[in-house]
């Protein structure tokens, strides 16, 4: 195993290594891993400024002009509607002297920065810069905001700051993403609800959290966790990520479904139909039979994560009697599911960090954890192939094994549903 562009001393490759073995004989991480800055920096390089990342949904941009500035990583980023009805995104870093040109959200006929007045079109291109008659053959084509790479599926906008990255339909469908969640119709929804809140702790600890199915019973016992088949969960592990479809009832106060079931998932599915799909490397979907509900986390800096929590619905919701007292009870609760976690987030960044951490055994509960890990270390070191085709066959007879003690199909179900639908 080498390392591919960080120096790791031999004990630090050693404990990494354990990582890297089968789930049965594996451990989880090493604490440094979450908490140094200086691998921090390696994964913004290898992960964050490569891999296409999830930054809002398209009816938050309806209108011209409508407009987000964010940080990821440190990395400021604008994205926009133009006036043409394309959405854009840029580095939000002003061609004079780097100050961010936008702030917070909103609607702007274009960008002014705050610093000496430089003003950019919605496509980026710099309108007018005070004194700059005064600058011998001043340029303004070659000031542009720089373009960062922008695509959509299913109404969720992506960006990708590396300009030779794959298309995002190639990249989704790596993990087969598009064909498992064509059934949910995500693009038929819109958000009803975003609930965006700081964690503090290491971005790899949310999904590493989301599809942690050893603790939904414990500390979500009392929300959602109490009719939940923890013991016999079964996922379906994919090149890099996984999906599982399961039963759970929908994110409510007691799993009661104050909506419809989806007009698409009507008479194809039970209301306890639910499912689930990471999307490297940061996004986790979860559907249910009345609302879709994906995590989005970016990485503030090596210890500070910001996650955002959309619930989506169908259009048609939205008119419905009584639906914003309906919608606020669905909003308190994941506000309330999102806060259990958080509590153990912020314990697992400060308990990793301590010199009593010894990683301990992953169990087969945590099956889609360690994919998830070994991800991670094939950016860090090598990848390693022959050990990712290892896990998914592995995940395959775990799958076999659990059908074999029912007569349910083995990806839990979600075969028949999506032949149901079709
Ligand atoms: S830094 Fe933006 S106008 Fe000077
Ligand atoms: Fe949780």
């Amino acid at each position: 195993m080498q390392e591919r562009g960080i120096a790791l001393d031999e004990t630090t490759l050693e404990a990494i290594r354990k990582t890297r073995r089968e789930l049965g004989s594996a451990r989880h991480l090493p604490g440094f891993l979450y908490t140094a800055p200086e691998i921090f920096a390696y994964e913004v390089e290898t992960i964050f400024m490569k891999e296409w990342l999830c930054v809002g949904r398209v009816e938050e941009f309806e209108n011209e002009g409508d407009y987000r500035a964010l940080r990821i990583a440190g990395e400021p980023l604008l994205v926009c509607r133009d006036g043409a009805g394309g959405l854009n995104a840029f580095s939000n870093v002003c061609q004079h002297r780097g100050v961010e040109v936008a702030t917070g959200e909103g609607t702007l006929k274009s960008f002014r920065c705050p610093y000496h007045s430089w003003v950019y079109d919605l496509e980026g291109k710099l309108l007018g810069a005070p004194h700059s008659k005064e600058v011998e053959g001043f340029d303004f084509s070659s000031c542009a905001l720089p373009r960062v790479n922008l695509d959509t599926w299913g109404g969720y906008i992506f960006v990708n700051f590396d300009p030779d990255c794959p298309s995002l339909e190639d990249y989704l469908d790596e993990d087969g993403i598009r064909e498992f969640a064509a059934f949910l119709q995500p693009e038929n929804t819109r958000t009803s609800d975003t609930y965006v809140f700081d964690v503090p702790c290491n971005w790899k600890f949310i999904p590493e959290n989301l599809m942690d199915m050893y603790h939904v019973g414990v500390i979500h016992k009392e929300s959602f966790g109490g009719h939940f088949p923890v013991n016999d969960f079964r996922f379906n592990l994919k090149k890099n990520g996984y999906n599982a479809a399961y039963e759970s009832f929908t994110m409510a106060p007691k799993g009661v479904t104050l909506f419809d079931t989806m007009p698409w998932l009507k008479g194809k599915v039970t209301d306890k139909f639910a499912c689930t799909t990471w999307i490297r490397p940061t996004m986790n979907i979860f559907g249910r039979h009345d609302l879709i509900q994906p995590w989005v986390a970016l990485p503030v800096d090596h210890a500070t994560t910001r996650i955002t929590i959309y619930t989506q619905l169908p259009d048609s919701y939205f008119d419905a009697p009584a639906f914003e007292e309906k919608n606020k009870i669905y909003a308190d609760f994941i506000r309330l599911v999102a806060n259990e976690d958080r509590a153990m987030l912020e314990s697992l960044q400060n308990g990793v960090g301590s010199r009593a951490f010894r990683p301990g055994p992953t169990v087969k509960l945590e099956r889609a954890i360690h994919h998830l890990l070994n991800y991670y270390l094939d950016k860090l070191l090598s990848d390693d192939d022959e050990a990712r085709a290892k896990r998914r066959r592995d995940g395959e007879e775990a799958l076999l094994e659990s059908a074999s003690r029912s007569s349910e199909p083995r990806d839990g179900g979600y075969s028949a549903m999506v032949s149901a639908a079709e």
